[in-house]
């Protein structure tokens, strides 16, 4: 296959960042001092991506010297044990590799810990005292950031304790008080309503920030540059130039040690409502008028309100399930699914999920969006690949070349960068026909790594900037759109498992877009 590839202009003032761990980031816009109170502070997500996050920002000066982290968990340390695990979630794995001083003797003294119950007031009283020192120890201007990184059980008591303890935005006089709520928001419509109803008590929604790992990403970021920084592709994004849009998230990991998590949450819930819905948004939005948070968030909400209620007894056409067996991913051998840790044994619990989608609106209507996303499959990839008509008389060509239609792909991961598939003439006497990929790659591109998710997510927080959180309403909204499926699903027994470890999916997933003459590109 021929291959073009496309470059990156020099930046204009002829300065190259020289520090390859700040050129990712936008050191325009340092944050603002403040705590970092780390709810869940003992789990993994703390361990390896929230910490190695607060420290990259203090090392890339994203993050001044003002600032304090506070962990709170069950978990009994001393603020000494802390910062020695502290220590080894960075030693471990940051991006920028070991602590290194004298920066990290500075970070690791503005590091304490908190051994309480989320529901006793008095373990509050406790983190109350302890910002008010972080305040005036570390000049951190009495502004609170609060990230909930706990299982979501508990999410509305921690909310409800803050309030108790006069630790919510109303009883800070000093400064400002926010909240970043990890995902799931809920685990069905209901449960997500009744937790907005417990955070809308104490939170306004301008301080609520739902995270949502995926929005941080670059190449998602880069979504709405190259539909709206560009002349060329708007112009034919609608249904005169579209035939399909196909969004995969595929994994090659199975649940790991999240058995237990997991087989109560599945496929659809732990992907498709929120990082593939979000995708969605994205890449089928309007322009918006402005680009400041809310104006994104309501043309991401309008298009999410123009998608096509699933009716209950259309489930099976619109949607597929799927759960793996065992098989070999990257060469190894690797168990079933319901032979994982904490996993039931007839477990009725997708590790699969495909649907099709249709938006109602004036751009879209007619084309469909097709989802999909599942664990244990052939590679690691994720990607949006928007698939454009045929074209509507044929010139050129061998009567044995086939015309394949051209693709636009937004490369997320591993690859992140976009490629764009178009026809082209095979050099020599013949006039054949054959796909050719013009790729644009990130990393060689600009010649700088990707900053994780993580570092931008909780550095806007910080900042007070919403653009990559998910606002309310299309959290409620994409709920909405998933439940159909899931309570059909959840009421009728799969025949599991129907895919194989390191495969493309279930045959039910190809069947689902063969219905409409369509294949998924392969994973
Ligand atoms: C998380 C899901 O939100 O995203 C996990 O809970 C999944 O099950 C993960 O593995 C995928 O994230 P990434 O960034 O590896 O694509």
């Amino acid at each position: 296959m021929a291959q073009a590839t496309a470059t990156v202009a020099a930046p204009t003032d002829g300065k190259a960042e020289t520090n390859p761990l700040r050129a990712g980031l936008d050191t325009d816009r340092i944050t603002e001092p403040c705590s970092v109170v780390f709810f869940g502070a003992s789990g993994d997500l703390f361990k390896r991506m929230l910490l190695p996050a607060m420290y990259n920002l203090r090392l890339t000066d994203i993050m001044p010297n003002d600032f304090a982290i506070v962990g709170y968990s069950r978990t009994e340390y001393t603020d000494e044990a802390f910062r020695d695990y502290c220590k080894q979630s960075v030693d471990q794995f940051s991006r920028s590799g070991p602590a290194k001083d004298p920066l990290w003797s500075d970070f690791s003294q503005r590091l304490s810990y908190i051994s309480g119950e989320f529901d006793d007031v008095s373990d509050y009283d406790q983190l109350k005292a302890k910002l008010a020192s972080n305040d005036e120890k570390f000049g951190t201007k009495g502004n609170v950031l609060y990230y909930l990184s706990t299982p979501p059980q508990v999410f509305p008591l921690i909310v409800e304790h803050l309030a108790k303890a006069g630790l919510d935005p109303k009883s800070n006089t000093k400064g400002w008080t926010r909240i970043i709520v990890e995902k799931p928001f809920g685990t069905d419509l209901k449960s997500a309503q009744g937790l907005q109803t417990e955070v809308e008590k104490v939170f306004d929604e301008s301080q609520v920030y739902r995270i949502d790992h995926y929005l941080g990403k670059e190449p998602v970021q880069d979504i709405m540059a190259l539909r709206f920084a560009n002349m060329i592709f708007e112009p034919i994004w609608d249904r005169r130039y579209i035939d399909s849009v196909q969004i995969t998230a595929a994994e090659t990991l199975g649940v790991e040690l999240r058995g237990g998590y997991y087989d109560n949450a599945g496929a659809l819930r732990d992907m498709i409502q929120n990082h593939v819905m979000n995708l969605l948004a994205l890449v089928a939005m309007e322009p918006p008028v402005n680009s400041d948070a809310d104006s994104i968030r309501n043309e991401k909400f309008k298009v999410l309100s123009a998608i096509r209620p699933i009716a209950d007894d259309q489930v099976f056409e619109q949607a597929a399930r799927g759960q793996y067996g065992s098989g070999t991913v990257d060469g190894k051998m690797v168990p079933a699914y319901r032979q994982e840790k904490d996993v039931d044994l007839n477990s009725n619990t997708e590790t699969f999920a495909a649907v099709k989608l249709h938006i109602d609106n004036w751009r879209w209507a007619g084309v469909p969006i097709y989802l999909r996303s599942g664990k244990r499959l052939a590679r690691k990839n994720s990607e949006i690949a928007v698939r454009f008509k045929p074209i509507p008389h044929r010139l050129f060509g061998e009567k044995s070349d086939t015309i394949d239609p051209n693709f636009l792909v937004m490369k997320i991961q591993p690859d992140e960068g976009v490629t764009l598939r178009f026809n082209a003439k095979v050099p020599g006497p013949k006039n054949h026909i054959r796909g050719v990929n013009m790729d644009f790659n990130y990393g060689t591109g600009f010649g700088v790594e990707s900053a994780p998710a993580y570092e931008r997510l909780i550095a806007d927080a910080v900042r007070g900037d919403a653009t990559l959180f998910t606002r309310w309403d299309a959290v409620q909204r994409a709920w909405e759109i998933v439940m159909p499926i899931l309570s059909t699903w959840q009421n009728t027994k799969g025949t599991f498992p129907n895919y194989p470890s390191g495969s493309q999916g279930p045959e039910e997933s190809d069947n689902l877009v063969a219905a409409d003459g369509q294949a998924w590109r392969r994973i």
